[in-house]
This record gives C-alpha cells, structure tokens and sequence, in this order.
C-alpha cells in the first residue's frame, strides 16, 4: 500500500507521521515544492520509526511527482493555511491554482489512486478536483467532517464530564464556521442520547464550539490546526487501505442525495478499498434538513468563485 502526501507542511507532515504509526502502508512519500523540505521531514520521521514501532518506509521529494508513482492514496495539503481572522473560503484565490495543478500532476503518476483533498476551502477544492480531472467520484473524498466530528466530540465529553471513549456524535455539512451541521439531536453518551444529561443552553455551546473549533485553534496558534486534521485524515486513509467500510462524515458530490445536486458537501459515507463505497441517508429533523440547505448554499456560493 503506497500513499503520498502533497504538502509537507505541520498538516501534511502529520498526516504522514499518524499514517506511518499506524504501519498499515508499506511507503508513505511526501512531497513539497521548498527545496530539501520534504526529505528532511521524511527523514526525521523514519528516525522515529525504532522508536515509534513502525515498518512503513516514509521518502521525501523536492516537486518530483515520479516518486509518487503507482500510488494507491494520494493526499492533497498543499496550499496556505488561513491566519487568525480569516474564513477558510478568502483562501480560494491562491489554493485553487496548487490544488488543480497537484492532482494533475498526481494522477499522471497513479491514474488509479483515491485522492483525499484537504486543503481549504476544502468543499470547493474536491468539487473543483472533480470538475478538473476524469477520476470516478467515489475516488475524490474531501475530508473535513472527521475532523469537525472530533472536535465535536471533544466538546461533548467536555461538556458532559465524561471520557471521550464515552461520546459519539457526527458532524455534516460544509467544512466551514458557518456552514457546519453537528448532529446534536444523533449524539450519545454510550447509546444514551445527550439530551439525556446536558441542557438545551449546554448543547447549543457544543454546537457553537464546535463550528469555530478551527478559527478557536487559528487564535491560539497563529495558523491553522495540524494534529488533528493529520489524525482524521489518516483516519481516512486506513479505512480505504484496510477496506473497513467504516463510516465517516465526508465531502463527496452528491447527485440527488440529501436533496442535493452538483455540490461536494459532508455527508456520512462508508470507506473502502473503492474509496466512497456507500452515501448513507440518514434521517434528519426539519431544522437539521434546513441547516443542511442553509450550508449548503454557502458551499455552492464558493463554488461560484471558481474559474472552470
Ligand atoms: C481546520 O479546521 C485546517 O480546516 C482545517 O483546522
């Protein structure tokens, strides 16, 4: 199993390192365009690799996408990260242009590979991967909602005192501040609805800490998360290179699903060696399905900035 990871930045350079611990991939390679960037990471990382306990071959490469050949995942991080203040979409301008140019450069070397778009905004960077390559789109996943879902679950175990292996809840929707949907009505306290135990007033600030858990972390640290989105993502990739049919909240375009057409927007999907194997409709509450319309008009209006 052969993944790359385009952008060896603090998010890429996490997700490579989650994904070698996990030692599921015989070779992670990491590619960035900053001359001796990605070999010095890859570096660093295989000189965990006694330490950590992993056989997973990590190499870097300075923009020479023939060292990506024959990969089965690719992962695209490549672009700017947003600076405290910013919305994920005033990044559109400049991470478009890498984002089109990376998967070109991608599938000239692994026509075959699933592609697993991050860079923001991440919504409109899959739908544009899908509008500027001929990859079937069970193969272009946008990953966002596992990210957002974990927050979400940060909060709700903060919330309700209770250990994080206690808490399950999904977040749908765009991978945005406003455009966010976490199923608060759907998460459970081992089984238990949490509306069993937090207040109305308690679940609204889940809600709300959740949505701006990104811009929180963008205040604190300057520039955008990494371990966390590095996590979700690897996530992700295990799913498809174990063939778990494991369910996660991703962006994939929908044609019809939700109500929904010609959009890349969160939904829950099942992961497998396909890639998107299964949309899984779920049922949502009136308020749910409008937030869900709401989102994703602000996704479609992002979209509309896009030069295709
Ligand atoms: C985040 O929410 C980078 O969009 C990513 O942290």
């Amino acid at each position: 199993m052969k993944v790359t990871v385009v952008g060896a930045g603090a998010v890429g350079a996490s997700c490579a390192e989650y994904i070698a611990m996990k030692n599921f991939a015989s070779e992670v390679v990491l590619l960035d365009i900053k001359e001796g960037y990605a070999e010095g990471k890859a570096m660093d990382l295989m000189q965990t690799a006694s330490l950590n306990g992993f056989d997973t071959k990590i190499t870097g490469s300075t923009s020479d996408y023939s060292k990506t050949a024959g990969s089965d995942i690719a992962v695209i991080t490549s672009g700017i990260p947003r600076k405290p203040g910013m919305t994920r979409e005033e990044l559109i301008g400049i991470n478009a242009g890498i984002v089109k140019s990376v998967a070109t450069s991608l599938l000239e070397h692994s026509p075959n590979a699933t592609l697993i778009v991050v860079s923001n905004p991440m919504d409109t960077m899959t739908y544009l991967v899908h509008k500027t390559t001929n990859l079937p789109k069970h193969k272009i996943i946008g990953m966002g909602g596992a990210l957002d879902s974990a927050r979400f679950k940060y909060r709700l175990a903060e919330a309700l005192e209770a250990p994080i292996s206690d808490v399950d809840g999904m977040v749908i929707g765009g991978h945005s501040d406003k455009g966010m949907v976490p199923l608060i009505g759907h998460a459970t306290r081992n089984s238990v609805k949490v509306s069993e135990f937090l207040p109305e007033d308690k679940m609204d600030w889940v809600v709300q800490e959740t949505k701006v858990g990104g811009a929180t972390l963008t205040k604190l640290l300057g520039t955008s998360a990494w371990y966390a989105p590095g996590a979700a993502v690897s996530g992700l990739v295990q799913a498809i290179a174990c063939d778990q049919k494991k369910m996660f909240p991703c962006s994939t375009l929908l044609e019809g699903e939700y109500g929904l057409d010609d959009i890349c927007i969160g939904v829950p999907v099942l992961l497998g060696k396909n890639g998107i194997e299964k949309v899984v409709e779920i049922e949502l509450s009136d308020a749910e399905k409008a937030k869900m319309k709401e989102s994703a008009e602000g996704v479609k209006k992002t979209n509309g900035l896009l030069q295709l």
